[in-house]
C-alpha cells in the first residue's frame, strides 16, 4: 500500500491517532511525527519537518492536523513542490487527487469528526491524478515557484 508520513499539533492529535491506526488497518506503512502528546504546541514545528520530507522527495505523501487545518497549510505550501490541500469534504477530497494532485492532505481535527477524517483520507489515497489540463496547470504553477525562489 506504500508509505504515509502524519503529523499534528495537540489540537489535531486524537484524529491523528485515530488515522494511524485506521491507515495501518488498510495496510499503510505509517510514519508517525508527532505530536504523542496534549500539551500545547506550535504546529510548524511538527509539520516543517514533515512537508521537508515531501518537498525532498523522501516520501510521496503525508497527512497533516492542527486545530482549523488552516495553519498546517500554510505552512505546508511554503515548501517548494509541496501542494498541500486542505480539506474538509469527500468531494473536495477526491478532487484534491484528481485535479492538483496534493501530495499533502491537510484536516482540521476540531472541525472534523474522526469517522469524516477517514472517509477523507481514504478518497484521498484512492483517487488518481487525471493529468491533462490539470497537468498544465500544475506546470504554471511550478514555473511560478521557480520564478520566485
Ligand atoms: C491551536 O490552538 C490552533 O491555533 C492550531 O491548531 C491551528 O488551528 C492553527 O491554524
Amino acid at each position: 500500500m506504500g508509505k504515509i508520513a502524519i503529523a499534528s499539533d495537540h489540537a489535531g492529535r486524537e484524529v491523528k491517532d485515530d488515522l494511524i491506526e485506521f491507515l495501518k488497518g488498510l495496510g499503510y506503512e505509517v510514519i508517525d511525527m508527532g505530536v504523542n502528546s496534549d500539551s500545547s504546541v506550535d504546529y510548524p514545528d511538527y509539520g516543517s519537518p514533515v512537508a521537508e520530507k515531501v518537498s525532498g522527495g523522501k516520501i510521496e505523501r503525508a497527512v497533516l492536523l492542527c486545530g482549523t487545518g488552516i495553519g498546517m497549510s500554510i505552512l505546508a505550501n511554503k515548501y517548494k513542490g509541496v501542494r498541500a490541500a486542505l480539506v474538509s469534504d469527500v468531494y473536495s477530497a477526491r478532487m484534491a487527487k484528481e485535479h492538483n494532485d496534493a501530495n499533502i492532505l491537510v484536516i482540521g481535527g476540531r472541525v472534523v469528526g474522526k469517522g469524516l477524517a477517514r472517509e477523507l483520507v481514504k478518497e484521498w489515497l484512492e483517487a488518481k491524478f487525471i493529468g491533462g489540463r490539470h497537468q498544465r496547470r500544475l506546470d504554471k504553477i511550478k514555473d511560478i515557484e521557480e520564478k520566485r525562489k
